[in-house]
This record gives C-alpha cells, structure tokens and sequence, in this order.
C-alpha cells in the first residue's frame, strides 16, 4: 500500500502536490468510491481514476526481473535503501508482483499490469515456486520430512513444502537444498528453517511457474514473451 498521492504523482499525470489537491476536492475515485482524505493508501493494482481519467491507460508490460540481494522490493523506501525500481528504465507505473526479501535473490515479476498481479497474488493459487537455499546446521531427515508433511507454524497449517538436492557439508555444518514451495508466506523459509535451529545464510528463487532466470545476470531484466503472459493468465 502507498499513499494515494504518490500513485497519483509516480503515474506521470501529475505532481504529488497537485494529486494532493486533486484527492481533497474530491476528484478521485478508488474501485468506484471517492476518497478525499489525504492520509489514504491504495494497492498500485486497484482501479484509480482522477478526474475521471482511468491511471492504467499505460502500454501493458510485465518483466522477469533477476534481483540481487541488497535492494527492497517495495516502490519505495522509508529507510533510502536501494529499491527494485532502480534497475527497471522504464517510465511506467511497475511495481513488483510478490516480495523477495531485502537479502534474498532471484525471480521476481515487475509489472504494470494490475489484473495479472491480482491473479497471480490470490492466495488460493497454487503456483510452485523454487528456491535455492544454504543455511546453518545440518538438515534432519525428520525435518524434511514434517516441510513435506505441510508443517503447522505459528499456529498456521502450510502447504507441502517438497525438499530436494539436499547437500550437507559436515565439516562446515551447513546445508544447501532446493524447496519447493506452493504458496509464499512472509519469510516462510526463514521461518520454517528457524523453527528447527536453522539460519538462513542465502536464499535464491530460481523458477515460478514455467518461468526460469534462464539468460539474465543479477539486475538484468526481459520482457515476458506472449506465451509465458498466456500461460501465466493460465495458472
Ligand atoms: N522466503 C523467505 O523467507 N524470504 C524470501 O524472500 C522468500 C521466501
């Protein structure tokens, strides 16, 4: 969620101040309703239209982003840290489909594309999503297999988590091991390792759904091609 101004303003149709005026003469409707307090925050995907213009009226785009650690997946940041939007040059309103962690790397969709990145974020959807991930200690077979079981945390029942190319190295006690998850609560894997002792030292998405980092370096980023949106709107 961000501040209904900054949306406004980041959309290109004008200044944030002037967005400002425009939200308290009550020229702006969020999903059909008029809002006109200044403090109110939207989703970059909900329906906003200032005096009477739809905002979504960009070319549709979405990228496959390949994110380095050492940047926030969010728009903005309140702490200046580097965000995903610096390594997009493009002058639309993208924004990021779903969240890697600050130090987490991989697959992360960017879009501007509000109805694929509702769709794609339900939580009923069941798109798998993979992970490369090292970390302290050496993995149990018992914890594996309570990941595989669907494991209850914090009092919640998570989807079966599928483990695989487990590599233990004794002499360091540290494992690395590919998960395969269906559904990406906040820090699920640092969570679920934690709960046994775990600390997670690197963590990569490297697939979601059919999509691969296949041809792009760290900071790199491709149009998704026709058929990758088609499956996507698929899932
Ligand atoms: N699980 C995490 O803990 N962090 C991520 O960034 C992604 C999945």
């Amino acid at each position: 969620m961000e501040r209904l101004q900054k949306i406004i303003a980041q959309s290109g149709v004008t200044s944030r101040r002037k967005a400002e005026a425009l939200i308290t003469e009550g020229k702006v409707l969020v999903n059909g309703e008029k809002v006109t307090e200044l403090g109110s925050k939207a989703k970059f995907s909900d329906e906003i239209i200032v005096n009477g213009v739809a905002l979504n009226k960009e070319e549709p785009v979405t990228y496959l982003f390949y994110k380095p650690e050492g940047c926030v997946s969010t728009t903005s940041d309140d702490k200046e840290r580097p965000t995903v939007l610096d390594f997009i040059r493009d002058k639309r309103r993208i924004y990021p489909i779903g969240r890697l962690d600050y130090d987490t790397s991989g697959l992360l969709l960017m879009t501007n594309e509000g109805d694929l990145a509702n769709l794609l974020t339900q939580p009923n959807k069941d798109i798998e999503k993979i992970y490369e991930v090292s970390f302290t200690g050496v993995l149990r077979r018992k914890t594996s297999h309570i990941f595989e079981k669907g494991m209850i945390l914090e009092k919640t029942k998570l989807k079966p988590v599928q483990v695989s190319n487990v590599k233990v190295n004794p002499t360091s006690e540290k494992t690395t091991c590919t998960l395969t998850l269906r559904e990406g609560k906040n820090n699920q894997i640092k969570r679920m390792l934690a709960e046994f002792g775990h600390e997670v030292t690197r963590l990569k998405r490297i697939k979601l759904g059919p999509l691969t980092l296949d041809g792009l370096n760290k900071g790199q980023y491709r149009d998704l091609k026709p058929h990758e949106r088609k499956i996507l709107y698929q899932l």
